[in-house]
């Protein structure tokens, strides 16, 4: 018998495994945290959003649809990691300055050269108060 399964989330990407890239990044009780660096046991009893909370099925959240209206991503691997930690930010400040989000995103890390494109997708989102989610 093979080992037990978990429910076929893929979207949560590793990445450093040392809470460097944040490439792991899901919510815990509205806060973005890194899953890489966090027990389960941490987790227990607590709301855990991964990039499949947000948005509906055949539908994506209107920060998912900023995102790919400005081509946010090439190889899309720190994508999912980008938009909980944006979508964190937004939680608690609907309408973040650009310095703000700048501040926010400094430490997810893309290796693609995506970030300007990157922020000017969650600015969008947030000035179109079009933060979606679950
Ligand atoms: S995998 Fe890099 S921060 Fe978790
Ligand atoms: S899009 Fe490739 S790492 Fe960010």
């Amino acid at each position: 018998m093979g080992a037990a399964r978990g429910p076929g989330l893929t979207g949560t990407k590793f990445g450093c495994g040392e809470a460097l890239c944040g490439a792991c990044t899901v919510i815990v009780n509205r806060q973005a945290v890194r899953s890489c660096v966090t027990p389960v046991k941490d987790v227990a009893e607590k709301s855990v959003t991964t990039i499949e909370g947000l948005g509906q099925a055949g539908k994506l959240s209107p920060l998912q649809d900023a995102f790919l209206k400005h081509s946010a991503f090439q190889c899309g691997y720190c994508t999912p990691g980008m938009i909980m930690n944006a979508y964190a930010l937004l939680l608690r400040t609907a309408r973040p300055t650009r310095e703000q989000i700048l501040k926010h995103m400094e430490d997810n890390l893309c290796r693609c050269g995506s970030q300007t494109r990157i922020v000017d997708a969650i600015q969008e989102a947030a000035a179109g108060a079009r933060t979606g989610g679950a």
